[in-house]
């Protein structure tokens, strides 16, 4: 616990303050939900096939997503499956990875009727934030899959307490997922790359708020660690660019998952805080996600390398 948990903080002496500007507000919070009240995510339906660049096709590779189980980590896998991939879903929730993979080849199935190569979707369990565990899964995925091409890291939390307040243990666990995780993932997958003498591609989920400051709700470790994974982005695309490794991060804004939903559900002024700042008026749905992701992967984006994009309905902008 913070050493200051059971001290109340005074109100702001500034008059006026709280409210009047973009401020964070200490009513204004959200946990997460516990584990086993989420709901399963939904899939993407009536997705069809058009004719697109040949660049832009994940054909014959294998990419692990961490975080896949769920939210904006399931909707990223889906997206690599309809581009070519073979897919390893690695989470905490090793349990909701196997029926996603299940769905996912289900689905994939029913929409391409009869075509006999199907793409190897599995599940794998993994702590991002323990480096034994990590390895582990890494070692497990290659031996179902024989090798690894990509990786997304989508693996990580946000809660809120203001810092005064804010659990020790909570901090420390925000920053380890969200960046260790992150960090041991690529290191390892990296590793393996270089070993293979192979190219790759990582794409890092960072978030719009390693840019800006997140308001009304307080959740300055969370914005930390995601201005770390966007500059871990930068750092590795350096040092791996001479192995053909590309390194980039993706930072959404305020995205409609079933878990932003419910929480937001339970507080409409929370939303209506939310998208009276996003230039576009609307917050983003995870399928937002589905062409910046394979564009990441892809040879479409072959010399791109070390980029932030922002998929944030231009919030970061104002
Ligand atoms: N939803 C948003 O609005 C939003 C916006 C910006 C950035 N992000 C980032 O996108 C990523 C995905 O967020 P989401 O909204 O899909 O969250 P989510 O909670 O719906 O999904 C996160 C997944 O990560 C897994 N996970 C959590 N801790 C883990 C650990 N230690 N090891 C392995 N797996 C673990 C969970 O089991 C879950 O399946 C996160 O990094 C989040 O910070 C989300």
């Amino acid at each position: 616990m913070s050493p200051h948990a059971d001290e109340a903080i005074p109100e702001p002496t500034t008059p006026g303050a709280q409210g009047n500007y973009r401020s964070t507000d200490e009513n204004m919070m959200f946990q997460p939900p516990v584990e086993n009240k989420m709901p399963h995510s939904p899939f993407v339906q009536g997705m069809h096939y058009k004719r697109t660049l040949a660049q832009f096709s994940l054909e014959n590779t294998v990419s692990v997503i961490t975080g896949g189980a769920r939210g904006l980590g399931l909707v990223m896998a889906q997206a690599l499956v309809m581009s070519g991939s073979n897919v390893a879903i690695v989470d905490l929730n090793k349990e909701e990875g196997e029926y996603q993979a299940e769905n996912l080849l289900r689905q994939f199935k029913q929409e391409n009727n009869g075509l006999e190569q199907l793409p190897t979707i599995t599940a794998h369990y993994a702590d991002a934030s323990n480096p034994d565990s990590v390895n582990a899964a890494i070692a497990e995925v290659l031996e179902k899959h024989g090798k690894i091409d990509n990786l997304v890291t989508s693996a990580g939390f946000t809660e809120n307490f203001d810092a005064i307040h804010y659990p020790y243990d909570r901090m420390q666990k925000c920053w380890a997922v969200n960046v260790d995780g992150t960090y041991l993932f690529a290191v390892g997958v990296a590793k393996h790359l270089i070993e293979r003498q192979s190219p790759g591609s990582i794409v890092m989920i960072g978030s719009m708020s390693g840019a800006i400051v997140n308001v009304p709700q307080p959740q300055a470790p969370y914005n930390a660690a995601k201005a770390a994974v966007r500059q871990l982005a930068a750092s590795l695309a350096v040092e791996w660019a001479p192995y053909n490794i590309r390194v980039n991060c993706i930072s959404p804004g305020y995205m409609l998952t079933a878990l932003t939903r419910k929480i937001l559900d339970e507080k409409p002024e929370m939303k209506e805080k939310w998208t009276s700042l996003i230039p576009t008026g609307k917050m983003g749905s995870p399928e937002d996600l589905m062409g910046p992701v394979t564009f990441l992967l892809s040879d479409a984006s072959k010399y791109v390398t070390g980029a932030d994009l922002r998929v944030d309905g231009g919030y970061t902008l104002i």
